[in-house]
Formats: structure tokens, C-alpha cells, sequence
């Protein structure tokens, strides 16, 4: 008789069980994307149905051509639910999958309504604070997706600026916005558009420290034309202000405005992927700024393994790291600068004293106030890249702001 009743009860244990996971695997989100692998073994583009649990941040891919499940699902380290977007790499175990599509309506209602963009610029008078301004907006919880360093010419301004044509102030704005760089970004979270509006403050930076003492405009600005940065005034102008700077096609080349790198008696930076995930951005420019360095070149790239291979080569064979490099390097984007100084030849060896020993633990130990020591993690997770030898330096500021333009 006993026997009987534990066996029912384990009976109805057993199916409860199963039912609650099978009600739990039906509402629990999950996100699912195309993505593309190009298999070099093969020499053929595979294509993944991409999915990701949000629960335990777990991702399962399955093989569309060979009908099969290619990755059972398993919690991938460093893959996050901001990485998986359209048009965007993520690493899964060394493969740099492509996310080319939604592969259904919910996730790309959930994924855009996360994810809105909008255009900010930083404008010459706020340039100098970049690292500040970074942390400034960082820390209202948006995401910096591209950013490049470039100047604007008449023309260029005249164009982007063309809703003012005939106002009072546009002969003196395009002459303000022609004067210096000015760093052009896309930002994107929760309700982008509006947020940027709200953090920026009132036109006027006079008018900004008095109703919005928190603002960009109040912190950063100075009257009512150089009132520090620019956000678009709705989506659709955001729409355009990204594709300006931004371009998704080529476009006339004298339309788009160019980078700002003076390309000799320099040295070339690279601030890692890991760094920027982790919001080290601006404490690394902030930085470099106050050691008397000046970024005179900046701009966001997404690198792929074609690309770091070529560009870490000369380490291949030489330093152990190097597949880790490559890794990280590709992991996601990465911030490439120019850098000068008044030092004028010794720019180069100065700044690699500032960047660090190549070990985080070696440099927080020998050099406290390099910037490895404070913002690197291991050897391969060391924040930075910087030129070795004074010869690279123009070398490899060549191949981010020319080559890859
Ligand atoms: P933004 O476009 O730069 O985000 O600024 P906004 O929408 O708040 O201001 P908007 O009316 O679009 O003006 C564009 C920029 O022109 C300069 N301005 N100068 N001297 C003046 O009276 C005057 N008024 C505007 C500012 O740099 C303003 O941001
Ligand atoms: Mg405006």
C-alpha cells in the first residue's frame, strides 16, 4: 500500500516536473536571428538560425542547410543580448558570425524598441573634453556605436545644416562648426532620440546652466553656438544624420566629410574591445589628454579576421598571444587614433611609457600610472594597442585612416 502511494506521488512529481518545463521553454523569450559563417575549410558561406536565451544569457544555432542543430544550447562566454543586432559580429567558439536578419517579428520588435538611434556630434568647442563628454554619455546608459573624428567643410556644413538656411545665425554657425574637428557618433538605447534631447538640455548653454545644471549643454557648452554637442530632433532626421556621416552605400566622396589624420610625426592607438565594453573610453582619453598627448585622428572600427590577422602580422610567430589577439581584436569594435604630442620625434617612445609594459600585472607593479595598469586585464586584455617602434606609428595610422577609408 505504501509502495502504491510513493509511486503516485512520484508519478505526479515526474509530470509536474515536465510540465513546468515545458511551460517554461514556451514563454521564455528568445531571441532569433539569420547569421552567416564564412567556413574557409569548405570555402562556402554557412547559414545559422542564431538564437539567445536572455534567461541565462545561453545560445543555440542551427545549421538551415544541413536541416540540423549545429550548436546544442550552451551558455557562451562573452556573448550579450546588446552584441545581437542586424548588421553586427559576435564570436562563438572562434567562428565571427554575421547576424544578417530578424529571423522573426518578436524579436524584432523587442530588438528595435531596445536599440533606437540617434545622431549626436560633439562640436569644436567640446572636442578638448571628449573623454569627459564619453563618460557623460556612457554613464546615461547609452551605447556608442559609431564615432568617427572628422572636419567639415563649407559645403558639408551647408548640407547637414540646410534647415537653417536663411536663419540669422547660419552664417555664423557654419563658420563655428567649419573652425575644428568634431566628433560625429551614433548612439543607440531605449528611446535614443528623445533621451539625447533630454541629456543635451536647452540650446542655449547660458539658458542650460540655469534650468538644466546636469545637461551636456550646461556642462560643456559656452553660449548659445557653442553649446558643445548636437542631437537630432526626431527619427527620421536621425535617419539622415546618421547616413551622412555614416554612409550604409559610397557616396560622392565630396559630400562625405573626411577624417582629420595628419598622418606623419605621429603614433597610432588602438583602445581594445574589451576596454570599451567595460566603459573605459573616456578614463583612457581623459588620460592620454592630461600626459600633454593630443588624439588628432578617432574613429570606431569593427574589425574581421581577414583584417586583424593583416594588421597584428608582425607579431605572428613572435609573441605566444598572438591568436588571442586576433580574438580580441575582432571580438567587436575597437577605436583606432592618431596620436601626436609637442615632442615631436619622441612622441612615440613617450606615449609607449605612458601605455605600459605589455603585462597589466607587470605594469601595476612597475609603472602604477601607465594606462595598462589601470585599464588593462591580462596580456591579451591589456586595454590598448600602441605602435612599437617609431616607424609604425605613420605606418599603421595609415592603415586605419586611409587604407580602410
Ligand atoms: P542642434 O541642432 O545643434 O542639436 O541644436 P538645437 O536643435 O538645440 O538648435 P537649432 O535651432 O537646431 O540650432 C542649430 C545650432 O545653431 C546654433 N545656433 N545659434 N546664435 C544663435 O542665435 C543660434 N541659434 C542656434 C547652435 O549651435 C545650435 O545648436
Ligand atoms: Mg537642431
Amino acid at each position: 500500500m505504501g509502495n502504491k502511494v510513493f509511486l503516485v506521488a512520484l508519478v505526479v512529481a515526474l509530470v509536474a516536473a515536465m510540465l513546468n518545463n515545458y511551460l517554461r521553454s514556451k514563454s521564455e523569450t528568445r531571441l532569433i536571428f539569420h547569421a552567416e559563417w564564412y567556413d574557409p575549410v569548405s570555402a562556402t558561406v554557412k547559414k545559422f538560425h542564431l538564437s539567445f536565451f536572455p534567461r541565462d544569457k545561453s545560445v543555440e544555432m542551427y545549421d538551415l542547410r544541413a536541416h540540423r542543430l549545429f550548436l546544442k544550447r550552451m551558455v557562451v562566454h562573452g556573448v550579450e543580448e546588446r552584441d545581437l543586432y542586424p548588421g553586427n559580429t559576435v564570436v562563438i567558439l572562434s567562428r565571427q558570425l554575421k547576424i544578417t536578419d530578424f529571423a522573426d517579428a518578436s524579436t524584432r520588435d523587442l530588438v528595435t524598441s531596445s536599440r533606437q538611434r540617434t545622431f549626436a556630434m560633439i562640436k569644436p568647442d567640446a572636442v578638448p573634453r571628449l573623454g569627459e563628454i564619453l563618460d557623460f554619455i556612457q554613464s546615461r546608459e547609452f551605447e556608442i556605436t559609431q564615432m568617427k573624428m572628422v572636419r567639415l567643410n563649407r559645403k558639408q556644413a551647408a548640407t547637414f545644416y540646410k534647415e537653417h538656411e536663411g536663419r540669422p545665425f547660419f552664417e555664423g554657425l557654419l563658420e563655428y562648426i567649419t573652425s575644428g574637428s568634431v566628433v560625429a557618433m551614433e548612439l543607440t538605447g531605449r528611446d535614443a532620440v528623445r533621451r539625447w534631447r533630454r541629456v543635451l538640455g536647452p540650446t542655449d548653454s547660458g539658458v542650460a546652466k540655469q534650468d538644466a545644471p546636469d545637461s551636456v549643454r550646461a556642462v560643456f557648452g559656452t553660449d548659445k553656438q557653442a553649446n558643445a554637442a548636437h542631437g537630432s530632433d526626431s527619427d527620421l532626421s536621425a535617419t539622415r544624420e546618421i547616413e551622412f556621416f555614416f554612409p550604409s552605400s559610397k557616396i560622392k566622396d565630396d559630400l562625405l566629410p573626411q577624417t582629420t589624420a595628419k598622418l606623419t610625426n605621429n603614433t597610432c592607438c588602438i583602445i581594445k574591445p574589451h576596454a570599451i565594453t567595460a566603459g573605459h573610453m573616456g578614463g583612457i582619453l581623459k588620460a592620454i589628454k592630461d600626459e600633454g598627448f593630443e588624439v588628432t585622428a578617432l574613429q570606431m572600427f569593427r574589425m574581421d579576421k581577414v583584417q586583424a590577422e593583416e594588421f597584428l602580422e608582425v607579431y605572428k610567430g613572435v609573441v605566444a598571444e598572438y591568436p588571442g589577439m586576433v580574438q580580441q581584436l575582432m571580438s567587436g569594435p575597437c577605436v583606432a587614433m592618431e596620436v601626436i604630442s609637442s615632442h615631436e620625434d619622441q612622441t612615440p617612445t613617450r606615449f609607449r611609457e605612458l601605455v605600459g609594459p605589455t603585462d597589466p600585472a607587470v605594469a601595476r607593479e612597475l609603472r602604477p600610472n601607465s594606462l595598462r595598469a589601470k585599464f588593462g586585464e591580462d596580456r591579451v586584455k591589456n586595454a590598448l594597442h600602441c605602435s612599437d617602434l617609431p616607424e609604425d606609428g605613420p605606418l599603421e595610422v595609415e592603415y586605419f585612416f586611409k587604407i580602410l577609408q
